[in-house]
């Protein structure tokens, strides 16, 4: 008998593409076979978003296809929508199962409740409850990348005003540190060469119990032989020490690169985001930062039209964003999340005012990521090579820089895995063009 067929989708965060691949090997343990979202399969698995309302409707649109793809298929729906809308989920004939931020691990038995079901089964749990970090073994998922995302921790007990967050993934707990360094110790023996260290709220690593913090966890990890590159994917303001910087300068496995989210250049909105920290305090962490680990990139989230935000506010965070001159911005249209305090707060800016800002903080953005890019150009640096692209017709092999980077290279061998040293030649529309001059 042919194997019965998985298929999953994962919209959002990084978070969420580790823990849908650790479900695909789950079902791949159980004997499936993975396949193509748009092809048919037996069982889909949809990892949803609700960051804004348009994760929202595009978490539907994805569900719907499942189900438009093969009728008769299992239909799982799981992820920050299903744990907060789970209502809304279930009201889209055809969906089977849905399951909220928690149980994941169970993924494969609650499919095979699901399927003996007469009515779809809702088995989201109460996520405020919920205090110990649930393990699922991605280290059962199949090495098909060269870049690992491991997951250390899990939920927020910031409640920043706009974010639904903290009520779809609960409150922190992280993953204890011998677990993380032997989950670790494992991709790499799998053949992985880069891990993104992720949480909801990675700078919170260890507070919840005051044993570890993330400098703590870092420093165990860069003890892993062979571990060639390791990465921190979010960190707020208020959570770059000293300790962590001190191992970024000493270390050429930990990548200079900080994604530090801002939100905005307005003090004003910062306090009515409940956001903890001042331009000032960011601008003077930014300079400590570069003096310390000089060429390292610092990228960022930033929102627009945030409820009250004037036009003198947004120009700050204009001004404020080309004065620290990150090296890529991730902009986002502030979205009503429901429940949310600043749902409720007045002066909600119109979404075509939204739309105009939007445009004009990413188009300043390109221009920031052009002159960071610049100050690289006519340097060889290591590449670790990730996978083969088509540009204009033309085949290159695709990886990044430690500073994040996006570099492509002609060559014609396989260099996926590889770190290759590449001379930098020129900058076009978010990518570095390069030659090849030797494989590490
Ligand atoms: N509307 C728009 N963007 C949001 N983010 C979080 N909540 C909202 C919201 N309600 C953005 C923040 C965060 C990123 C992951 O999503 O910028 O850093």
């Amino acid at each position: 008998m042919a194997s019965p067929k998985v298929a999953v989708y994962t919209l959002g965060c990084k978070v969420n593409q580790n823990e849908t691949e650790a479900m695909a090997g789950l079902f791949k343990k159980a004997g499936y076979e993975e396949v193509d979202f748009h092809q048919e399969a037996d069982v889909y698995i949809i990892n949803t978003c609700s960051v804004t309302h348009l994760a929202d409707r595009k978490s539907r649109q994805m569900i719907r296809r499942a189900i438009k793809t093969n009728p008769d298929a299992l239909v799982a729906v799981t992820g920050c929508y299903a744990q907060t809308a789970p209502g809304e989920v279930l009201n889209i004939p055809g969906v089977d199962l849905i399951v909220g931020t928690s149980e994941r691990n169970r993924i494969v038995e609650l499919v095979n409740e699901a399927r003996l079901a007469e009515a779809p089964v809702n088995a989201v749990k109460d996520i405020m409850k919920i205090s110990d970090f649930e393990e699922i073994a991605e280290e059962e998922a199949e090495p098909h990348r060269v870049r690992a995302y491991l997951k250390i921790q899990e939920g927020c007990n910031r409640y920043c005003s706009y974010c639904i967050i903290p009520y779809s993934r609960g409150p922190i707990r992280s993953r204890p540190i011998e677990n993380v360094v032997n989950a670790a110790q494992r991709l790499v023996e799998m053949g992985y060469k880069e891990i993104v260290l992720t949480g909801i709220h990675t700078g919170a690593y260890g507070t919840e119990s005051g044993n570890a913090d993330l400098a703590v966890l870092i420093r165990r990890l860069l003890e892993i032989e062979d571990l060639k590159r390791l990465r921190i994917s979010s960190i707020d303001p208020n959570e770059v020490n000293e300790e962590l910087l001190d191992l970024m300068a000493g270390s050429e496995v930990l990548c200079r690169h900080l994604h530090i989210p801002l939100q905005s250049g307005d003090d004003r909105v910062l306090e009515r985001m409940n956001r903890v920290y001042t331009t000032d305090d960011y601008e003077n962490l930014v300079g400590e930062i570069r003096t310390r680990i000089p060429g390292i990139a610092i990228t960022s989230d930033i929102m627009v039209g945030f409820p009250g935000e004037t036009e003198e506010e947004f120009q700050h965070t204009l001004v404020f964003t080309e004065k620290i001159g990150f090296s890529a911005l991730h902009v986002f249209k502030y979205s009503p999340r429901r429940g949310t305090p600043a749902a409720g707060f007045p002066k909600q800016v119109d979404w075509k005012i939204k739309e105009e800002r939007s445009k004009e903080l990413i188009s300043l953005g390109r221009r920031l990521s052009a002159k960071y890019a610049e100050t690289n150009i006519g340097k060889v640096f290591s590449v670790l090579v990730e996978q083969e692209t088509k540009i204009k017709d033309a085949f290159f092999w695709e990886g990044h820089t430690d500073n994040y980077l996006k570099v492509v290279f002609p060559f014609e061998k396989d260099l996926r895995g590889s770190f290759t040293k590449v001379f930098l030649g020129r900058y076009s529309d978010g990518v570095v063009y390069g030659q090849h001059v030797s494989i590490d």
